[in-house]
């Protein structure tokens, strides 16, 4: 099982190419109308290099997972396409606004949980490296070693990670080992200093006991937080089929499982597992943030893109993706 959920980075990183070669991203100027515009600019500047450059260098190391991850770029359907842009753009919106939030001379650490092949982290450093007192990425074993490899071998790569070789941390390990995640992490984490923690599409992967454990740990250890996660639900209207529907297909094409699709499976029960009586929790799904967020013009560039027929499908599919945005002190 441990491979096959592995294996799910492909998708989130061939997806990640596709959108960047399909011009989804990066966001044009003006996409959003808050002040935090800028900044988006500025942090998504070289994102298309140096995500090339990784799949460039994914080629030489490993022809298996480059050949997987071609093959599922074939298939470049627009409503997968604007799932990326609309993740990727949200995580980061939630994350500068985090970053916002806090005295603009305060230091603060970002761990990404289950990161696999996102490179977040060079963004993030070149951004705000005098403040990042740390970023780890988190992942099982063969998936921090292929990362670890590949940006070795690319020499523009490895230049930027020797460059914040005290800051970037990668960590093999596996989340469901919760008490071991946590000695690993508060190795390298000052627990005094901001945090915030990223679970993108992670915990959709852990059984409901697993995944509620990992988060009060962490939420107890850490004194003060911040955590955003990104993860699809089943829906919990009584025609609502599409949990039902991707969890067997899951199964069917992949033996894949996402237990707690139908149990966190709405905006009202996505949050139970940060809610301590004490976290300020705010959760949307994906419709809400393109209909909302992403101006007029922005949501007309996109429509350029490829051409899109079925709104409808649009409208379904990213109903049922939610990111949720949580602090506490
Ligand atoms: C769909 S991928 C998402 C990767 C990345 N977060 C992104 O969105 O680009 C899921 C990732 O979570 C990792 N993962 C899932 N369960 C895990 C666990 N128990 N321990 C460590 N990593 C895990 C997988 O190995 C994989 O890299």
């Amino acid at each position: 099982m441990e491979r096959i959920i592995q294996q799910t980075d492909y998708d989130a990183l061939s997806s990640k190419i596709c959108a960047l070669q399909f011009s989804y991203l990066p966001p044009n100027k003006g996409t959003l109308s808050e002040p935090i515009d800028e900044t988006l600019q500025s942090l998504y500047q070289d994102i298309k290099s140096l995500h090339f450059e990784y799949y460039k260098t994914l080629k030489e190391e490993s022809r298996n997972v480059y050949g997987k991850i071609n093959k599922l770029m074939r298939n470049p359907f627009p409503v997968m396409n604007y799932g990326t842009y609309l993740r990727t753009l949200a995580i980061d919106v939630s994350l500068i606004k985090f970053i916002n939030s806090f005295p603009i001379d305060q230091h603060f650490q970002i761990v990404n949980l289950g990161s696999g092949s996102d490179l977040r982290f060079i963004q993030y450093l070149n951004m705000f490296g005098d403040r990042v007192e740390r970023f780890i990425d988190l992942d099982f074993k063969d998936a921090i070693i292929l990362k670890q490899k590949i940006l070795k071998d690319s020499i523009t790569l490895d230049h930027i990670i020797q460059s914040y070789r005290d800051k970037f941390v990668m960590l093999p390990g596996d989340l469901k080992n919760v008490a071991g995640t946590l000695e690993k992490l508060t190795q390298f984490l000052n627990p005094k200093i901001p945090t915030i923690f990223i679970t993108e599409c992670v915990l959709c992967y852990m059984t409901e006991n697993d995944s509620k454990q990992l988060v009060s740990t962490i939420m107890n250890e850490f004194p003060t937080g911040c955590w955003i996660s990104y993860d699809p639900i089943g829906g919990s209207d009584v025609n609502d089929k599409f949990g039902t529907i991707m969890k067997r297909n899951l199964m069917d094409s992949r033996n894949l499982e996402m237990p707690t699709l139908l149990i966190y499976n709405s905006k009202s029960n996505y949050p139970q597992r940060w809610d301590n009586g004490k976290s300020e929790i705010v959760i949307k799904d994906m419709w809400d943030f393109l209909s909302e967020s992403i101006s007029d013009i922005e949501k007309k560039r996109l429509r350029s893109l490829q051409f899109l027929d079925e709104i409808e499908e649009l409208k379904i599919m990213q109903s049922h993706y939610v990111i949720l945005n949580t602090t506490w002190t």
